[in-house]
């Protein structure tokens, strides 16, 4: 009966990772805190008093380090001394710079969300995910953080977003080799691209299918594979045309 936190809950990726978590039987997922910035949900709050108790949502605006921190007191109640299994870090944002980098305005904006904020909510969290069986906190990243990639994304114009994931990754595997020793694993994810707000209606895929394949690779994920960066596994994705393919194997950096 792992336990889960998910951030930026309120809709796109992170609605559908509590949505999927709440649909699994509960000898794999018990509680699942679903965190969101604004306090009421109506959708969290559906998911919620259909789950016999097993959603809770819970107020984090992870920028903020003092809602970080009383978040951290709710969750620690709620786990009534046990605790966290998984710590997922999917709240984001995209800049979109048309005009190239000379239009890019919002740079510490995005690096705000995207990588101070898993660092404080991580670090916030550690000593719960330490009472925790699985130690596990996945970084919600994606293809376009990769500097090995970058040519072939060349063309989407949103550099604020691909240089704080890039450096997410970054911090993932400075996590990864710090608390390596303590049994953690931190690992970064791509989970494909998906219609949602921040993906838009040309993406590839649902945002069920992403994360339903995103919730198989952190159920599965060991210390083996701590400081990894890996890719959601789509059957027929596996080699289309263009950069994007959804293989279930390592992203280059
Ligand atoms: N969609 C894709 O194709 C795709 C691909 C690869 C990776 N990703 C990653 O997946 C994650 C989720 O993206 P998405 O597509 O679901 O985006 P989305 O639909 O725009 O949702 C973003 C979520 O982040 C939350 N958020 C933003 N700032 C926050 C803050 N300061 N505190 C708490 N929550 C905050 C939003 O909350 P509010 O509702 O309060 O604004 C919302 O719940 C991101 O990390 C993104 O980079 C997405």
């Amino acid at each position: 009966m792992a336990s889960y936190l998910v951030t930026g809950s309120s809709r796109g990726l992170g609605l559908a990772l509590i949505t999927r978590l709440a649909s699994l039987p509960k000898s794999e997922v018990g509680t699942i805190i679903a965190t969101a910035r604004r306090d009421n949900s109506a959708q969290i709050n559906e998911i919620a008093s259909a789950s016999s108790g097993r959603v809770q949502m819970v107020k984090l605006d992870v920028t903020d380090e003092s809602s970080v921190k009383k978040a951290v007191g709710v969750v620690e109640r709620q786990l009534q001394g046990k605790g966290l299994d998984y710590l997922v870090n999917n709240a984001g944002v995209t800049d979109w710079s048309p005009t190239g980098l000379e239009g890019m305005d919002n740079l510490n904006e995005v690096l705000n969300v995207n990588v101070t904020a898993p660092h404080l909510v991580s670090r916030a969290f550690l000593p719960l995910l330490r009472k925790g069986e699985k130690k596990t906190v996945i970084n919600i990243s994606t293809t376009l953080g990769s500097v090995a990639m970058a040519n072939a994304f060349r063309p989407l114009p949103t550099p604020a977003y691909k240089i704080s994931k890039a450096a997410l990754n970054m911090l993932t595997v400075q996590y990864a080799q710090q608390y390596a020793d303590e049994g953690f694993t931190f690992l970064a994810i791509s989970p494909g691209w998906l219609r949602t707000d921040l993906g838009g209606r040309r993406a590839h895929l649902s945002v069920e299918t992403g994360a339903e394949k995103a919730v198989e690779i952190i159920q599965k994920a060991t210390p083996k594979q701590n400081g990894k960066f890996l890719n959601i596994h789509v059957p027929g994705w596996e080699a289309p045309e263009g950069a994007d393919q959804y293989d279930g194997e390592e992203i280059p950096w």
